[in-house]
């Protein structure tokens, strides 16, 4: 079981940008073993930026990242997947020239860890290039998944997805997020989302502007438009 006094994940005032275009501002934010947050907030908000400076793809301007409860510097990218730490970006990660079967046997993933998507099942031949949209982004959790992570960060989880797909996929994240592993996730599906997540975080231009439990959010989605349009 995951130990759940210590946290996942933590920023801690951390800012970060392009080059001398500052797009972060002061975010704090924690995620623990076992929570689904949510990440919401308008295009242009900071999600992406965000998830990335935690992934180690963009270098913090200030303030600190804690992955389990060690505040990680400059570690890189992979040393952070070695703690556990899963990145699932806006960019489908599947490998487009091997097949599903391929695919599930480089990682490893074996008996109920390779089954998570029935309907994976019938691809077993097909490349990743030539799956739909729906099922690449099924394989690609599957093969994050199959490393075993600690924490799971994902950008843009079912963006351009048929809504059965979305809440598969969800439910997916939820039961994941029960065997105690922390999940951060972008959903442009507010609702869906919500509907498994323990809280969320609302971000507009580059900030934390509002974090509140899930439930709280799902009883006033007026408030969370109003922060969306403003
Ligand atoms: N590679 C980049 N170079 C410069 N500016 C960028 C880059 N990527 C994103 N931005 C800017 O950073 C801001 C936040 O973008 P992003 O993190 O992608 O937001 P979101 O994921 O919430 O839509 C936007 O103003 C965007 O134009
Ligand atoms: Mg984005």
């Amino acid at each position: 079981m995951a130990d759940l006094a210590e946290l996942a994940l933590e920023a801690r005032g951390l800012s970060a940008g392009y080059g001398r275009v500052q797009v972060l501002r002061d975010v704090n934010l924690t995620v623990r073993p076992g929570e689904v947050v949510a990440l919401l907030g308008p295009n242009g908000a900071g999600k992406t930026t965000l998830l990335r400076t935690l992934a180690g793809y963009l270098r913090p301007a200030g303030g600190e990242v804690l992955l389990f409860g060690a505040s990680c510097g400059r570690m890189p990218v992979y040393k952070r997947c070695r703690q556990g730490v899963s990145f699932m970006g806006e960019e489908r990660h599947v490998f487009p020239g091997l097949t599903v079967r391929q695919s599930l046997r480089l990682v490893r993933a074996q008996g109920e860890q390779a089954a998570l998507f029935p309907a994976l099942a019938d691809r077993a031949r097909h490349r990743g290039a030539l799956l739909s949209g729906g099922e690449q982004q099924m394989l690609a959790l599957t093969l994050a998944l199959a490393r075993k992570p600690r924490l799971l960060l994902i950008d843009e989880l079912s963006l351009g997805l048929a809504p059965l797909v979305r809440e598969r996929l969800l439910d997916t994240v939820r039961t994941t997020a029960d065997t105690g592993v922390g999940v951060l996730v972008v959903e442009q599906n507010a609702r869906s989302v919500l509907d498994r997540a323990d809280r969320a975080y609302v971000m507009r231009r580059g900030e934390v502007v509002e974090e509140r439990p899930a439930d709280h959010w799902r009883a006033d989605l007026d408030g969370l438009a109003a922060l969306y349009l403003s």
